[in-house]
């Protein structure tokens, strides 16, 4: 935080998240880059949101309430996995998964991508398909996507990062609506290195809802 009166500036977590919150985050973009591309479905976001907060801007404790909300947060994150591959696990004692024998000592990379982008588990999965997340009940959160992990090392910071997410792109969407340029192109391709990033920046337009 800065300080006044000549006082050393000192950094910390808020700080930090203020600093983040200048720009807008990848999942957020894809999420924006998605709706102004399905308009059907920013509608139906559109309609959820004022059936749920009226005039009201939405807030933490709406999100309980606002199921295709949150499956837009986690059909983004899915299909366009923010971390492709976590941290190298080293491997303490000889151990069997799914019938290969890992021996002790081997170093092993988990590939969230393609656990989110696995044939055997989605279908049609190139898709941002809102449908198959409404078929998640609360408690099955966890199977939505692997991309915060699994086990002992599962993310810490993932109950407060889909509350901040929803509320940017809910906020968003209640004050304007998103449209793709005239003869925009299909505009998928990512960086995928250690995270992955939007390749070119996001067009779109905005015009304010309630004018
Ligand atoms: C799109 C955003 C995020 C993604 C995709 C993500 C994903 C992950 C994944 C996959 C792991 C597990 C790594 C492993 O298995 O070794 C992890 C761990 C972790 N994440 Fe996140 N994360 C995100 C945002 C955040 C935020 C906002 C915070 C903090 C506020 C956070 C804090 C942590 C911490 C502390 C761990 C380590 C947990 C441990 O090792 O016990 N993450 N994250």
């Amino acid at each position: 935080m800065k300080c006044v009166n000549g006082v050393k500036e000192s950094k910390g977590y808020l700080d930090m998240l203020l600093k983040e919150g200048e720009i807008l985050s990848d999942n957020q973009l894809w999420a924006f880059f998605n709706l102004a591309k399905h308009p059907h479905a920013q509608e139906r976001l559109y309609k959820e949101l004022e059936q749920v907060c009226g005039k009201k801007a939405v807030e933490e404790k709406d999100l309980g309430k606002l199921a295709y909300l949150k499956g837009i947060f986690y059909e983004t994150v899915r299909r366009h996995s923010p971390l492709p591959l976590v941290p190298l696990r080293i491997v303490h004692e000889d151990v069997e998964i799914d019938g290969y024998h890992v021996p002790a000592g081997w170093e092993i990379l988990i590939n969230i991508w393609e656990a989110n982008n696995y044939e055997g588990e989605w279908k049609n999965l190139e898709e941002w398909k809102l449908e198959r997340q409404l078929e998640f009940s609360v408690e099955e959160d966890i199977y939505r996507t692997m991309v915060f992990g699994e086990g002992n090392r599962l993310c810490v910071g993932w109950a407060q990062l889909v509350k901040i997410a929803s509320l940017v792109i809910g906020r968003i969407v209640q004050n304007f609506e998103l449209k793709m340029p005239t003869g925009h192109k299909e505009d998928y391709d990512a960086i995928i290195n250690t995270g992955s990033h939007k390749l070119r920046p996001l067009f779109s337009i905005l015009t304010p809802r309630n004018v």
